[in-house]
């Protein structure tokens, strides 16, 4: 069974209070997405591998340690997923990023792809899999269906806002993938969105609405 990790960072939790704010507008909204982003980055790198190099500081050589291992990639679910990239290669400026296109159909609420575009390396990377709203999980669970489909098998899911009906739905579909988020909400509502949530995180992002 995958695990949820829940980022209880006092930071975390009031910038993600001022996003839900629905008066906040679409300049801050970004702003607040990047840096939730940045500092969810810095707790879910903790366990990358270190490996010890030789290098000349101005006074001697030293051992030292860098990171080692597989690299990362960062794959963004359109359009929201992208507020998150920024944020995350603000740390990791080495990763690579893919884009997965996937919209909900309004109606099914179930989720249609229109583009996947990953590194040519993605197989050997581990994935960031990144989207501001997990709520019925469907656009996730096909998102990771695409990502293994392509040879990827080393796949976390972050998200700043889950519900628990999307949690439950990747624990049945990917068991093996971990999920991080800065928010775990009560509920989906008739229409699909998260409550109490943050609205249309899409709209809000790019002013669409
Ligand atoms: C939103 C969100 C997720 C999806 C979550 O995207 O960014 O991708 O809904 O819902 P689900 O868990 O029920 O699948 P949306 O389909 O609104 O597209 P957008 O990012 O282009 O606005
Ligand atoms: N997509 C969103 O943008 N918000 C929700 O609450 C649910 C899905």
């Amino acid at each position: 069974m995958s695990t949820v990790h829940v980022f209880d960072h006092p930071l975390i939790t009031h910038k993600l209070s001022l996003m839900r704010d629905k008066n906040t507008g679409a300049k801050e909204f970004r702003e607040l997405l990047s840096e939730i982003s940045m500092l969810m980055a810095y707790e879910i790198t903790r366990d990358l591998p270190l490996e010890t190099v030789e290098i000349e500081t101005p006074i001697c050589s030293t051992q030292a340690k860098m990171l080692s291992g597989k690299k990362l990639a960062i794959v963004p679910i359109l359009r929201a997923g992208l507020g998150m990239v920024d944020g995350i290669m603000s740390l990791v400026p080495a990763a690579k990023i893919g884009h997965i296109g996937l919209y909900r159909d309004p109606e099914t609420l179930e989720p249609v792809e229109y583009y996947c575009k990953l590194p040519v390396d993605a197989q050997e990377r581990e994935i960031l899999l990144v989207d501001p709203m997990l709520a019925t999980g469907g656009s996730a669970s096909a998102a990771i269906g695409f990502l293994k489909k392509r040879g990827c098998h080393n796949i976390r899911l972050v998200n700043l806002i889950a519900a628990p009906e999307g949690v439950a739905r990747i624990q049945r579909d990917h068991p093996d993938v971990n999920i991080f988020v800065a928010g775990m909400d009560s509920h989906l509502n008739e229409h699909g969105y998260i409550v109490p949530g943050l609205g249309d995180a899409g709209d809000r992002l790019f002013g669409t609405k």
